[in-house]
């Protein structure tokens, strides 16, 4: 079955057939309504990924339309497309439908195209984690690492240093597996991040960051609704939050952050840091150490740092970081 079938949904035939014409060469199937009434047909009758849906239309408006799709297939992907000025729509879209994102008419076709594809791409990924065994999730975070090329390899990686840790922790087998699962897809909402932004080489500005920090949102609302653990959502989602607050998405603090994603903060960072990335130069194994000591406190649990430093080599000195201080801006 195909996961590219996309709803459009507007009064307007005019503006069903322009849209349509612009996804005429990408393979996507395209099914057209002009009606909620019959945009609900379609969605009880056919496998639709993304409803596209105009807000102001007779009847049915395009915001009780997308309540309506949320409780009949709630994995459909919903967007909202909406006046420029229509700012209450854009609100009560977010509350009350959980809309994936908003286009604002007149739309921009390059715009559209993305925002549509990442529909689909979000659409694909649910499908995949709903599946959940370990070989649909090992390739779902190879394909992410395609997409950002620099991080081959590095999902794995980081699973087995963060196991090492819990291994010493004496956690669960259960909590165990679902580390591994969580270092795996810690970086899947970066399937919504684009790629000049991934692979930029050297400092993102503000605005670039602030896309960037989004990431770990998007993938735990994916991994949500795919109703995976909560320790591998907990790990998607706080994998960026530091010890002492200073990290996002939430800017938690000490012990609010989970420990399964203190654990894989410490992990990310190390093979971030050791291994070759668009931004910052690679670093050696006793820098790396280094640097995630003098991170104890401030980035890190101080705890789970000693123990990573044991867990990595019994014969290792640890430095003397007096006096030392690094930056760590690991996207
Ligand atoms: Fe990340
Ligand atoms: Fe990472």
């Amino acid at each position: 079955m195909s996961d590219n079938t996309v709803l459009l949904v507007d009064d307007e035939e005019g503006v069903l057939n322009s849209i349509e014409r612009l996804f005429a060469k990408t393979g996507m199937n395209i099914i057209k309504a002009t009606n909620g009434e019959d945009a609900l047909e379609f969605v009880r009758k056919e496998n639709i990924s993304v409803v596209v849906s105009d807000n102001l239309m007779p009847g049915m408006k395009g915001l009780e339309l997308l309540s309506k799709v949320r409780v009949i297939s709630p994995d459909v992907v919903r967007i909202l497309m909406t006046a420029h000025s229509d700012f209450s729509t854009a609100v009560d879209a977010i509350n009350n439908c959980e809309v994936f994102r908003f286009i604002t008419k007149p739309w921009d076709n390059r715009e559209l195209i993305n925002i549509i594809e990442e529909g689909i791409n979000r659409y694909k990924l649910i499908m995949s984690l709903k599946k959940a065994d370990e070989s649909t999730l090992l390739s779902l975070a190879q394909t992410i690492e395609l997409k950002d090329k620099y991080t081959r390899g590095h999902c794995d990686r980081v699973a087995a240093y963060a196991l090492r840790i819990a291994e010493r922790l004496n956690l669960s087998e259960d909590t165990k597996k679902d580390i591994r699962y969580g270092c795996w897809l810690h970086d899947c909402g970066k399937i919504g991040v684009p790629e000049h932004i991934l692979n930029k080489k050297g400092r993102l500005n503000e605005e670039e960051f602030e896309v960037i920090k989004k990431h770990p949102v998007w993938g735990a609302d994916v991994a949500k609704q795919a109703q995976l653990s909560q320790t591998i959502i907990n790990i998607i989602l706080n994998h960026h939050e530091k010890y002492d607050g200073a990290g996002y998405p939430a800017g938690l603090k000490g012990t609010d952050i989970p420990i399964e994603a203190r654990i894989v903060a410490v992990a990310d960072c190390f093979d971030a840091i050791t291994s070759e990335r668009p931004y910052g130069e690679t670093q050696s194994f006793a820098k790396g150490m280094e640097i995630i000591l003098s991170l104890k406190n401030s980035a890190f649990d101080s705890e789970i740092v000693d123990i990573f430093i044991s867990s990595m080599n019994r014969d290792y000195d640890s430095p003397d970081i007096k006096g030392k201080s690094y930056e760590y801006n690991n996207r």
